[in-house]
């Protein structure tokens, strides 16, 4: 069945045949067919379809592409966030208590808040969704969560080197044979991607050294490659994500300009993500001057229980053009076609020919109405089945 999307005040794209920024068209059509973008345009010369959706003069987008979330999780650490907000740093130390909680959940449970948390972000136009494991961190927990965020999207990522677990302190090196042997054998058939927890500064994450045993191994075993890195500080990660051509080194909080150059020279994407400084009270990132060096930037959320617990795109836009000075059109591109890029796609975070129909609508007439009415739901992706 061919359905024909009309009304639309204005369509972003990203398709050059359309020479505006962003590839926007006005009072513009879609035409979908087989769960793909068959036509784009202007609507007056839309062909036509078995079914028509009129928007009403409202702005649709492509589907945001949230590349860096952690959602498979038991329990919550409200106690956490007020404490950071008082004053008290983050460090990654409460990770501990989610893996604790999410050992001691059922499937069930588990599944539970997943997928309410995947309905939750595409109530607010988030379309793709790349999920990570990393609070099991023993080989049957990691397996479990890979399984489940496997019945919620392709985008699975191995993180088995999220932290060293407690039982393990003091172990380091046994922990680290086992997140790159058993573990890894026994995850990498349930994952995409392999990440690192890369920060020399958390007593409990992992140093640059260890980092690449655990990418090497992942790159071995057939993984794509994504690295947790500089976040709490400068150290080794994004120049080695950039070095081992990963796909995405998120977080880029702390960069020398070394580490700037090499992601401006190399094809890793630098993913933001201002919901976590948000959430911890910390600095945010310099996106102009990753942008001005000519890296490819993304937007994420990095929805986890812990550093920040959002799961909105419209709020990370809305504070990447307040805090981090990215224009609106630059903010929604990295929230889009940059999150692609950061997985490596070129079937989403844009409306060309032959794109996913991954539709976003905006309750507004313009995508700028994403970041000047900061907190109002907007935006939700088109359910066309
Ligand atoms: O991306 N940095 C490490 N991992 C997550 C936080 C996880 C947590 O605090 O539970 C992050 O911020
Ligand atoms: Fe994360």
């Amino acid at each position: 069945m061919s359905t024909v999307v009309t009304g639309i005040g204005e369509l972003v794209t990203h398709d050059e045949r359309f020479t505006s920024d962003l590839g926007v068209v006005t009072d513009a059509a879609v035409v979908v067919e087989d769960g793909r973008v068959a036509w784009t345009g202007p609507a007056r010369h839309a062909p036509a379809a078995d079914r028509v959706i009129d928007l009403a003069g409202r702005a649709v987008i492509p589907g945001f592409v949230d590349s860096h979330t952690h959602l498979v999780f038991a329990g919550d650490r409200a106690e956490e966030f007020e404490a950071r907000m008082v004053g008290r740093p983050y460090d990654g130390g409460g990770i501990a208590s989610t893996v604790a909680a999410t050992r001691a959940a059922t499937d069930d449970q588990l599944r539970a808040n997943l997928v309410r948390l995947v309905a939750e972000m595409r109530s607010q136009g988030t379309t793709t969704i790349e999920v990570k494991s990393g609070y099991g961190l023993a080989v049957a927990d990691e397996v479990r969560s890979l399984r489940l965020a496997g019945e919620v999207t392709d985008e699975v990522t191995y993180l088995g080197a999220h932290v060293v677990p407690p039982e393990h302190r003091g172990r380091e090196r046994d922990y680290l044979d086992l997140v790159t042997g058993e573990m890894l054998a026994a995850c990498a058939p349930h994952a995409r991607w392999v990440d690192v927890f890369c920060e020399p500064a958390s007593a409990t994450a992992f140093d640059g050294d260890a980092a690449r045993e655990v990418l090497l191994a992942g790159q071995r075993a057939g993984l794509g490659l994504r690295v947790h890195a500089n976040q709490l500080g400068a150290g080794p990660g994004v120049r080695l994500a950039v070095e081992l051509g990963a796909a995405s080194a998120d977080h880029c909080t702390h960069l020398t300009d070394a580490d700037v150059d090499a992601l401006a020279a190399g094809t890793t994407v630098a993913t933001l993500l201002p919901t976590i400084e948000f959430s911890t009270r910390s600095p945010y990132p310099d996106a102009r001057r990753l942008l001005a060096a000519g890296a490819v930037v993304a937007l994420a959320t990095d929805c986890n229980p812990g550093s920040g617990f959002s799961s909105s795109m419209p709020l990370a836009i809305a504070l990447a053009v307040r805090e981090m000075r990215m224009t609106t059109a630059e903010a929604l591109r990295a929230a889009t076609l940059g999150g692609a890029q950061a997985l490596r796609r070129d079937d989403v975070g844009h409306l060309r020919v032959g794109a996913c129909a991954d539709l976003t609508v905006l309750d507004a007439p313009s995508y700028r109405h994403l970041a000047y009415r900061p907190g109002v739901p907007l935006a939700r992706a088109l359910d066309l089945s």
